[in-house]
């Protein structure tokens, strides 16, 4: 048998009814939403600063470099579409799409004498400016942050050779790893399809026509087959980029 329950003395609270118990659950349930909305503010803005740290450092290496912001844009975004077209899941392709304009981050450690030089490098020269990829990787790399691994990845192996006759390591085919393969094609259609201060752009037949011949030589000949299949797409983008970038804001 149960003991009977000790009434309780006259001093002690009375235990809460069934409305007060109702007020402090919905107290307690406001509690957590303000919470988790607070929560949910301090994770926007933690992410708003690691893209605009991400967006400044490329800025940083824009200075060095003849490259413009639109091209950095056009780098990122076509070179998502070209992942997107292969089956990549939207959130890698996201990941490149943000990782793709720092490949030439690297550049802050080329001296301008070399660097401004657009043509006629000497072969120490050259030595130094085939430094940049691995420049690169040691500024963006070793953080355990996927994006920035990613951009190291890209900024180490962008000139690599589907041949293997690129630089720094010569790597070969596959071991090239695809974040590269893809950036290295996208670079090439988007600097010869833009004006250079020492050449204007070529024409789009012409650059493409280029790209066929580089197939299994400077490019993954089944990156550069789903790219020129879909030609139009990127050439339609592109535009897009750049008339989204003249528009005033
Ligand atoms: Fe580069
Ligand atoms: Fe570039």
């Amino acid at each position: 048998m149960l003991p009977a329950r000790t009434p309780h003395a006259s001093s002690d609270p009375l235990p809460p009814g069934p409305q007060e118990l109702l007020d402090q659950l919905g107290q307690v349930s406001s509690d957590l939403a303000e919470l988790l909305l607070e929560r949910e503010r301090a994770y926007t803005l933690l992410e708003q600063a690691h893209r605009d740290t991400l967006h400044r450092l490329t800025v940083a290496a824009e200075f060095k470099d003849s490259d413009t912001g639109t091209h950095l844009v056009r780098i990122g975004r076509l070179a998502a579409l070209l992942a997107r077209l292969g089956g990549w899941p939207q959130d890698q392709a996201a990941l490149l799409e943000e990782a793709a304009p720092m490949h030439d981050v690297g550049k802050i450690g080329v001296p301008d004498a070399i660097l401004k030089k657009s043509q006629g490098l000497t072969e120490e020269e050259w030595t130094v400016m085939r430094r940049h990829p691995e420049f690169g990787a040691r500024i963006l790399g070793g953080s355990g942050i996927p994006v920035l691994e990613m951009a190291a990845e890209i900024a180490f192996c962008h000139h690599e050779k589907y041949d293997g006759t690129g630089y720094p390591r010569g790597l070969e085919g596959e071991a090239i790893p695809e974040v590269a393969r893809i950036v290295a094609l996208i670079d090439y259609f988007d600097a010869l399809t833009m004006d250079r201060v020492y050449r204007k752009a070529l024409p789009d037949d012409q650059v493409l026509e280029m790209i066929q011949q580089q197939s299994g030589l400077h490019f993954d000949p089944r990156l550069t087959l789903r790219f020129l299949e879909n030609a139009q797409r990127f050439i339609d983008l592109r535009d897009q980029i750049n008339r989204e970038a003249v528009a005033p804001r």
